[in-house]
């Protein structure tokens, strides 16, 4: 295999499984895992707390500028930290997954994110996953895998996944909100979430999660080549 390992680009739709194949892809490979969708969520969790409107593209954009935010690549997804402190299980609630997914509909904030995520990809050597890794981050990285599931399937997943909890969604609650988040990721227009033309397309719906891990390693051995 060539000395400079790859960056390998995993993008697709929320619910479809990019964590759990990245994190396994990685711990194969040797690879650094990064989750570029922590960066919009310290965004928005940032923004929320200082009750900036989800709309004002400039003072989000200022905010952003002076911000930190450092991914830690652990066994088990990222470890987030936002100027010093440890935000990992905030970015997962609910009100800041929403915000993420406006805070990230805006160019300027988009511009900053995608230049902090160029220079911690810049030696090789990382698998990040995204919406827009192998369209606008990393156009030319070495393998591209673009990872899909029917809604309905995603949905179930992310439900079952949750497990039962006093105040947990209902299935449908949890549906519902996959898709308005799907529908602003898809339809904006900045860097919305496409397939890269040379992506190679994995649709999970009906694979085991052993199936996916076999085609998604199948596909770095096939592309990652001297
Ligand atoms: O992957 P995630 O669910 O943590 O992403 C949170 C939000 O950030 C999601 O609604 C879309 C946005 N996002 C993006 O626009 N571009 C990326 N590369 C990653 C995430």
């Amino acid at each position: 295999m060539a000395d400079r390992k790859p960056v390998v680009a995993i993008d697709g739709p929320s619910g479809a499984g990019k964590s759990t194949i990245a994190t396994f892809l990685a711990k194969r490979f040797g690879l650094l895992n990064l989750e570029s969708g922590a960066m919009y969520r310290a965004v928005a969790l940032k923004a929320l707390r200082l009750g900036l409107p989800l709309d004002d593209e400039p003072a989000l954009a200022s905010m952003a500028e002076t911000m930190v935010i450092e991914l830690q690549p652990t066994e088990n997804g990222n470890r987030v930290l936002l100027d010093g402190e440890d935000v990992t299980a905030q970015l997962r609630e609910k009100d800041v997954t929403q915000a993420a997914s406006k805070v990230s509909v805006h160019p300027k904030v988009r511009a900053l994110m995608v230049a902090a995520q160029q220079r911690m990809g810049a030696q090789g050597g990382v698998v990040m996953e995204g919406r827009d890794i192998g369209t606008v981050v990393f156009p030319k990285a070495e393998v591209k895998i673009f990872l899909d599931a029917s809604a309905d399937a995603r949905g179930y997943r992310r439900f079952v996944q949750t497990g039962p909890s006093e105040g947990q969604p209902t299935e449908d609650a949890v549906k519902q909100e996959l898709r308005e988040r799907d529908e602003r990721d898809r339809n904006r227009a900045e860097s919305p979430l496409k397939p890269a033309e040379d992506a190679v397309l994995v649709d999970s719906t009906a694979l085991t999660l052993d199936e996916v891990k076999a085609r998604a390693e199948a596909i770095v051995l096939e592309k990652w080549k001297q």
